[in-house]
C-alpha cells in the first residue's frame, strides 16, 4: 500500500494506548515496569494499532531537574524500544512534542469535579511526600487528555493505575451525554500475573523506581552482579518451603517472579523446588532474572548511544500523533463552542 493510501485509510485494528512518566529514580525503569507494563505493550503490537508515549508533562508535577526530566525521556524512549517496541509496528512519542495533550486537558479540566481529583489515591499518597502543586491535582485529568485524543480502545497498565483509567472513562462518557458521541470510551486492560511486582525488600509495598533503598528493586539496566546480589538478599518469609500463600507475601512474589521469566506456573515452580531450600531457589531465580533483563540491557546502551536514530523515531512518532490527537481535539472545541476560523 502507498503511503497515501495508508493515510487516507483509518486502520481498522483497535487502538491500544499507554505510557510511563520518564522521572523518580535516576535508575531508570525497573522489572516492574517491564512485567506490569512493556512486556505486554510488546505482545500487543501485532494484533493492535499501538501508541505509547513519555509522559513527560506529567513528569512536571513534581518539578524534576530540567537536565534530569530531558536525559530520563530519552533514557526511557530508549528503553521502550530495548524492551520490543517496535517503531514501524507502533507509534512511540513524547507527549510534550503533540500540543493537543495539553489543550485536551484544559477542556477536560472544565469538566472534572474536584471532589472526583480528591479523592484519587495516587495523588492523596504524592501531596503527602511533595507540597501537591496545581498539576498534581489535575495529573489524571491530563492522562484522560492523553488517552482520550486517541480514539483508545484499550490501556494496557499496571494495576495501581485503575482508579486513573475509572476518571478517563466517567470524564468520557460525560463528555459524549453532554455533546454527544466525541470520545471513544476506553477498556483498562490489567494483566493477569505480574500486573503488582512487588519490593524485595518489604513484599507489602510495589516495586518502585524511587525506592529509597536501592536493594528493594531490580533496574532494567542492572547489571548480572547486581541482579544477582538484589536476589540473594531479597527478603523471605518464615519457614524454609518454597510455596505461595496470602501469609508467605515475599516468597509468593519471588515465586511469580520465576513464573514470568521462566514460564512455569506457580505450582510447577513449587514442585520443581518442593524438597529444596531458599539459596537453591534464589539461585535459579537469579539465572531466569539475568536472561530476562541482560538482552534487554545490550540492546538499550546500543540504542541509547545512537541520538540520531532515536530522534528520527520520535520525529516520526511526533508527527503522526499530532496528526491523530489534532483531529479529536478539533471535534472536541467544535463541540463545545469554540469558533472555527474558517466559519468567521
Ligand atoms: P510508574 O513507574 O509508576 O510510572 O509506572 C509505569 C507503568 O509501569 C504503569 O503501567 C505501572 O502500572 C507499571 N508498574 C510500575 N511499577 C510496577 C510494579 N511494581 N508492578 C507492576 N507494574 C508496575
Ligand atoms: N499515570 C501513568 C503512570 O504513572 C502514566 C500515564 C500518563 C499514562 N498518561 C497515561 C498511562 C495514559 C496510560 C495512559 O504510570
Amino acid at each position: 500500500m502507498s503511503t497515501q493510501a495508508q493515510k487516507e485509510q483509518p486502520t481498522k485494528r483497535p487502538i491500544i494506548f499507554s505510557g510511563m512518566q520518564p522521572t523518580s529514580g535516576a535508575g531508570g525503569l525497573t522489572i516492574g515496569n517491564y512485567i506490569g507494563a512493556l512486556k505486554n505493550w510488546v505482545e500487543l503490537q501485532n494484533d493492535y494499532d499501538c501508541i505509547y508515549f513519555i509522559a513527560d508533562l506529567h513528569a512536571l508535577t513534581i518539578r524534576p531537574e530540567p537536565a534530569a526530566l530531558r536525559k530520563q525521556t530519552l533514557d526511557v524512549a530508549a528503553m521502550y524500544i530495548a524492551s520490543g517496541i517496535d517503531p514501524d509496528k507502533s507509534v512511540i512519542f513524547a507527549q510534550s512534542h503533540v500540543p493537543a495533550h495539553a489543550q485536551c486537558a484544559w477542556l477536560l479540566n472544565c469538566f472534572a469535579s474536584m471532589g472526583e481529583c480528591q479523592k484519587m489515591t495516587q495523588f492523596k499518597e504524592k501531596s503527602e511526600k511533595h507540597s501537591a502543586s496545581v498539576g498534581l491535582f489535575t495529573y489524571p485529568v491530563l492522562q484522560a487528555a492523553d488517552i482520550l485524543l486517541y480514539q483508545t480502545n484499550l490501556v494496557p497498565v499496571g494495576a495501581d493505575q485503575k482508579q486513573h483509567l475509572e476518571l478517563s472513562r466517567n470524564l468520557a462518557e460525560r463528555f459524549n451525554h453532554y455533546y454527544s458521541d466525541t470520545f471513544t470510551v476506553p477498556e483498562v486492560f490489567i494483566p493477569k500475573v505480574g500486573a503488582r511486582v512487588m519490593s524485595l525488600q518489604d513484599p507489602t509495598k510495589k516495586m518502585s523506581k524511587s525506592d529509597e533503598n536501592p536493594k528493594a528493586t531490580i533496574f532494567l539496566t542492572d547489571s548480572a552482579d547486581e541482579i544477582r546480589n538484589k536476589i540473594k538478599r531479597a527478603v523471605t518469609d518464615s519457614g524454609t518451603d518454597i510455596r505461595a500463600a496470602e501469609d508467605r507475601p515475599a516468597v509468593t512474589n519471588l515465586i511469580e517472579l520465576y513464573g514470568i521469566a521462566t514460564g512455569y506456573t506457580q505450582a510447577e515452580t513449587e514442585a520443581q523446588f518442593e524438597s529444596k531450600g531458599y539459596a537453591e531457589f534464589k539461585s535459579a531465580l537469579a539465572d531466569a532474572m539475568v536472561a530476562m533483563v541482560e538482552p534487554i540491557s545490550k540492546r538499550y546502551q546500543e540504542i541509547r548511544n545512537d541520538k540520531a536514530a532515536l530522534n528520527a523515531i520520535l520525529k516520526k512518532g511526533a508527527e503522526e500523533a499530532n496528526r491523530r490527537a489534532t483531529r479529536t481535539l478539533r471535534k472536541a472545541y467544535k463541540k463545545m463552542g469554540m469558533v472555527e476560523l474558517e466559519n468567521v
